[in-house]
Formats: structure tokens, sequence, C-alpha cells
């Protein structure tokens, strides 16, 4: 998106590509510095909203869209071809978890941010949750501009963050983004804890915009709010295009095989005005944007454009995500490191020895355990993709992982069951146990009656969400022993 790169882009491709594509602004190939004619002004805004910290595809199956190493890939692809190219965050990026984890995974989000030359980021209820005024500070060290103009520290009565940016974009468009954040989308007990509180959007905005309209050519307000709220906001006409960016699950799919889709959006005299539809990162929308002859934006069209597996990882980013998992095993490695030194103190005071007291209480035998009684269900599971599910995880540093172990490993969550790579290595994989239950007992005293299971435990782990495909008639038959 630099100048820098344009140029780059401008010399290697020599000038009779992008004469075709603007042959108004072909001047602006020998004179850089040279403003476009009013009238072919056209600008690209990619806007994202609501990610909920899915910072990532588990990429389960071919469903499963999104991740900021895609997104990177696609912004690297459109800034090739686009010089007026803007990238917003419209609120909501974290997904509220305030564990350490959640933590871990917002210092992630604001360095991807960095990384991918984010123009702004608007916080929403979700940012304001994780402490905007902590939040403020890793931005500015990362210098990510996050921005809001009716957020204030309710002792000082300041602005957390700062009340609008302005950037210009490879092509010199001057754009001014104003993020709002809408009124009782806080609950009091968060913005007490937060210190925080909330001005009317309408008057700030009134009262902003008629100082940042003087050096702006795009005025951008990005409502986290809302529809009623942010459709009262756009009547006001003061900007040039409102996004509202706080709605309801409602989901635009592509048509099959397709990775883009058109997604609604209005033109009026007040301006353009969409609803941003880009939920939980699987998407990030494009609107397309000319300057008419009198002077006012148009939207040309408005796309959700789908981050599927036709756009690799970016490789800067996927060294943020090892960084960051390696963060989190590190974390999950200590903390039951400390609850079992604790438990172990406890348990030797009472005169106990806690290792064998962990032998004896041992539900689960492991597949090694019944290899030599059901040798042929035995070499049915040995080359399934079941018996290597650990290896999935592991070629993306996530086998530690508690957002992904879960349904990679067996008895996760049950008594004497999977707990972390280093303490139950001998649980990982999806053994006969996830399926048939805990099997000590069976194995010291085998017998009929043990481990009927079916389609419901199936389903616990491809679950409608993660594998709306799955058929049990077809999927049995692939494992069937
Ligand atoms: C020492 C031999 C032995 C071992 C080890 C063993 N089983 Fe069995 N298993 C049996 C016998 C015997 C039966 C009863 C077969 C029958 O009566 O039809 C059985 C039955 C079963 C059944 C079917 C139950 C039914 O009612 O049809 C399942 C499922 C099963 N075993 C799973 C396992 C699993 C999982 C393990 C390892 C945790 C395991 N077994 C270990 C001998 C063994
Ligand atoms: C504990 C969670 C869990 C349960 C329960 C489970 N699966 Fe799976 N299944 C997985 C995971 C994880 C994978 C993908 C493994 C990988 O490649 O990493 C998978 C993969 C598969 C595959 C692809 C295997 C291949 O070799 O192509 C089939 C088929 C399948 N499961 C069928 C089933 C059926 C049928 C059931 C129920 C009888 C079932 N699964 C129960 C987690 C589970
Ligand atoms: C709710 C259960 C569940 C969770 C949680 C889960 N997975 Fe999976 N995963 C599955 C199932 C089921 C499959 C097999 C789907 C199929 O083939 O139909 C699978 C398959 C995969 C595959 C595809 C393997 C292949 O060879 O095609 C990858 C990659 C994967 N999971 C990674 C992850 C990561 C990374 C996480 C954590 C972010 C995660 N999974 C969390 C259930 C889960
Ligand atoms: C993904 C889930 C899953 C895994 C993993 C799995 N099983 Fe099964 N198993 C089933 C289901 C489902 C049935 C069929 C139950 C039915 O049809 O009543 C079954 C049936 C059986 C039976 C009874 C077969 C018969 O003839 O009645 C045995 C024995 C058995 N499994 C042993 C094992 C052993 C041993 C392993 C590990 C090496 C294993 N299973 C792994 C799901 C699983």
């Amino acid at each position: 998106m630099s100048r820098a790169r344009l140029f780059v882009y401008i010399t290697a491709i020599g000038l009779g590509l992008w004469m075709v594509a603007a042959p108004l602004a072909s001047l602006s190939v020998s004179k850089p510095n040279r403003k476009p004619a009013k009238s072919d002004k056209s600008i690209a805004i990619l806007y994202t909203s609501q990610v909920y910290g899915q910072v990532r595809s588990c990429n389960c199956t071919k469903f499963r869209y999104g991740g900021y190493g895609r997104q990177a890939t696609l912004m690297q692809q459109l800034s090739e071809k686009n010089p007026d190219l803007v990238l917003v965050d419209c609120g909501d990026a974290l997904g509220g978890d305030t564990s350490k984890q959640g933590q871990l995974k917002s210092s992630l989000t604001t360095k991807i941010m960095s990384n991918i030359g984010y123009n702004a980021w608007v916080p929403g209820e979700m940012e304001i949750a994780a402490d905007l005024h902590n939040l403020n500070e890793q931005c500015r060290e990362l210098k990510v501009p996050l921005t809001c103009a009716n957020v204030f520290d309710s002792t000082t009565g300041k602005r957390v963050c700062s009340s609008h940016v302005s950037f210009k974009t490879a092509n010199g468009a001057r754009v001014t983004v104003i993020g709002l954040l809408g009124k009782n989308l806080v609950a009091n007990d968060v913005l007490r804890n937060t210190n925080v509180k909330i001005g009317d959007p309408a008057d700030l905005l009134s009262k902003l915009a008629p100082t940042v309209r003087k050096t702006t050519d795009v005025l951008l307000v990005a409502a986290h709010m809302t529809i009623a709220d942010a459709q009262a906001i756009a009547k006001l006409g003061i900007g040039d295009v409102v996004i509202c960016s706080h709605i309801e699950k409602d989901l635009l799919m592509p048509a099959k095989d397709q990775n883009e889709v058109d997604a609604p959006y209005s033109n009026d005299q007040t301006g353009v005005f969409l609803k941003s539809m880009t939920r939980t990162n699987w998407s990030v929308g494009r609107l397309d944007m000319k300057l008419s002859q009198s002077g006012k934006w148009q939207a040309q069209s408005n796309k959700l454009l789908y981050l599927d597996r036709a756009y690799e990882e970016s490789p800067a980013i996927v060294k943020l995500f090892d960084e960051y998992n390696a963060e989190v095993a590190a974390f999950y490695i200590e903390q039951r490191l400390k609850m079992r030194d604790e438990l172990d103190k406890k348990i030797r005071a009472r005169g106990l020895d806690p290792d064998e007291m962990r032998e004896r209480n041992k539900r689960y035998a492991g597949h090694a355990a019944c290899k030599s009684c059901h040798v042929a269900a035995y070499d049915v599971w040995k080359s399934s993709r079941h018996s290597t599910a650990i290896n999935t995880l592991k070629k993306t540093k996530q086998e530690y992982d508690p957002e992904c172990v879960g349904c990679h490993t067996t008895g996760r969550d049950q008594l004497s069951g999977f707990v972390n790579m280093k303490e139950t290595p001998e649980l990982a994989n999806v053994q006969c146990e996830s399926c048939h239950g805990a099997g000590k007992a069976h194995v010291a005293k085998p017998a009929a009656g043990y481990g009927v299971t079916g389609e419901d435990n199936c389903r616990s782990c491809h679950t409608d969400e993660l594998d709306p495909d799955f058929d049990y008639e077809v999927m049995w038959k692939k494992i069937a022993h």
C-alpha cells in the first residue's frame, strides 16, 4: 500500500496495463505527485469487524474460512493493483476473553494489525472490556491507529484514544476515519471497572467533522452501534460513508466454489451506508467508491471476499502465530506444573504417594492395550486419520492449544483423560477410548457390554458448526471395524 510499492509496481509492469486501467490518470506515471482530476478519483475501502478473536482458521474442513494469515495475502495481492486502498477494522476484533490466553491473543492481534498495515482500528465493546487504556498503549507502541471519538476516561474526562485518524492512500487521496461507539453496548459494571464513559456519538461527530473536513477527501464513519443508531448517524449526512459494525448474526455465503459474494449497501444524498457482514474473520468486506461529477462519493460495489484456501497464509503472519503458540504452550505447561505441585504437596501431607495414587485412579488404558485382543479393529484404526490427529496440530504448532486439543485427543476434560502433551502424551490422537469410553476396567476383565457408542458420539467432535457435511453412514464406512 505504500507509495514505494506502487512505484515498483508501475515500473515493473510497464505503462501499458496502467494506462488501460486508468487512462485519465496516466500522467501520474511520469509525475507521481500529480493529483488525479476530481472526476476519476476512486477508492477501495477494505473493512473487517466482529472478528471476535478468530485470528486463524482451524482448517478442520474446507468450510473453515478466514484468518489473518490469508487476509495478509489478500491485502498484498490487492495492494499490487489498487493504489487507493484503505483497511479498517470496525470493532470487536478481540474475543472478550480476559484469561491469560485472551491477553496473549490480544497482543497477537495488535502485532498482526501492525504487520498488515491497518489504517485504523475502531474499538467495539469487546475492546472496551479488554481494557482500552492498556490496548491503546500497546497500539501506540506498534503504531496501530486505535481511534474512537466518543470514549473518555471517566476520571480525567480525556479521550482514551485519538478522536480520528487521517492518512493518504498511495495515490494521494486524503482519508479520515472517525470511530464511534454506540451507547448502551457496554454494561455499566464494565464501564466502571474499565474506567471509561461513552459520550453522545452524533454530538461528537457534528463537533469534529467541520475541522476534519477541510483536509479530507473521504470521510469514513465507522459506527460500532446498532443498525437503528447507525442509520440515525448516516442521516446526519456528515460522512461520505457510514459503516455499521455491531450487527446480529447475519450470514451471507458465496455460491458453491466461489469466494466472493455481493453484499447490500445504499447510496443516497446523505452518503453511502452499509452494514459490515464479515463476522468471525471469515471474509473481508470491499467497498469500491467513485467520486461523481457532482463531487459526491458513490458506491460502485460492495463485496465480501471470503478467505478460503485459495489464499495461502502469509509467512510473516505464520511467524507471529508460531510465537503466540509458543507463549500459549509455555503458559499452560507452567500453570499445570504449579497446580500439580500444590496438589502433590497436599497428598503427601496426608501420608500418601501422589504417583501411586495417580496410577491407581487411571481409567484409560491407551490404544496399545487393545491391540492384542482386537487385531482387526486395531489395524483399521491405525490406518485412519484418527490415529494421527495430533500430528495435524503439530504441523501448525498448536498441539498445546486448549482451543484445539479437545477433539484431536482422548478423554480431554474427563477424569484421568488427556491433559497436555507433556503430561499425557499417551492419550494424544482420537483413540479407541475416545469413542468407546475409558477402558482400563475392560482390559482387566474383558467382557461384552463395554463401549456401546454411535453417531451421537461422532457428533461431539464432527459438530454441525465445524463439519456441516458430516454424514454418519458415509463416514462410518470409512472407518468401520
Ligand atoms: C484381553 C483381551 C481384551 C483386551 C485387551 C480388550 N478387549 Fe475388548 N473385548 C474382549 C472380549 C473377550 C470381548 C467380548 C467379546 C464378545 O463377547 O463378543 C470384548 C468386547 C469389546 C467390545 C464390544 C463390546 C460388545 O459388547 O460387543 C468393544 C467395543 C471392545 N471390546 C473394545 C476394546 C477396547 C477399546 C480395548 C482397549 C481399551 C479392549 N477392548 C481391550 C477382549 C479384550
Ligand atoms: C474425539 C473427537 C472425534 C470423535 C468422537 C470422532 N471423530 Fe472422526 N475425526 C476427528 C478428527 C480430529 C479427525 C481428523 C483427524 C486429522 O486428520 O487430524 C477425524 C477424522 C475422521 C474421518 C476421516 C478419516 C480418514 O482417515 O479419512 C472420518 C471418516 C471420521 N472422522 C469419522 C468418524 C466417525 C464415523 C465417528 C463416530 C463413530 C467419529 N469420526 C468420531 C475427531 C473425532
Ligand atoms: C469441535 C472439535 C474440534 C476442534 C475444537 C478442533 N478440531 Fe480440527 N478437526 C475436527 C474434526 C472432526 C476434523 C475432521 C473433519 C473431516 O475430515 O470431516 C478435524 C480436522 C482438522 C484438520 C484437517 C486435517 C486434514 O488432514 O484435512 C486440521 C488442520 C485441524 N482439524 C486443525 C485444528 C486446529 C488447528 C484446531 C484448533 C484451532 C482444531 N482443529 C480444533 C474436530 C475439531
Ligand atoms: C471414531 C470412533 C471409534 C474409534 C476411534 C474406535 N471405534 Fe470401535 N466402534 C465404533 C463404532 C461406532 C462401532 C460400532 C458400534 C455398533 O455398530 O454398534 C465400533 C465397534 C467396535 C467393536 C465391536 C465390533 C463388533 O463386531 O461388534 C470393537 C471390538 C471395537 N469397536 C474396538 C475398537 C478398538 C480396539 C479400537 C481402537 C483400536 C476402536 N474400536 C476404535 C467407534 C470407534
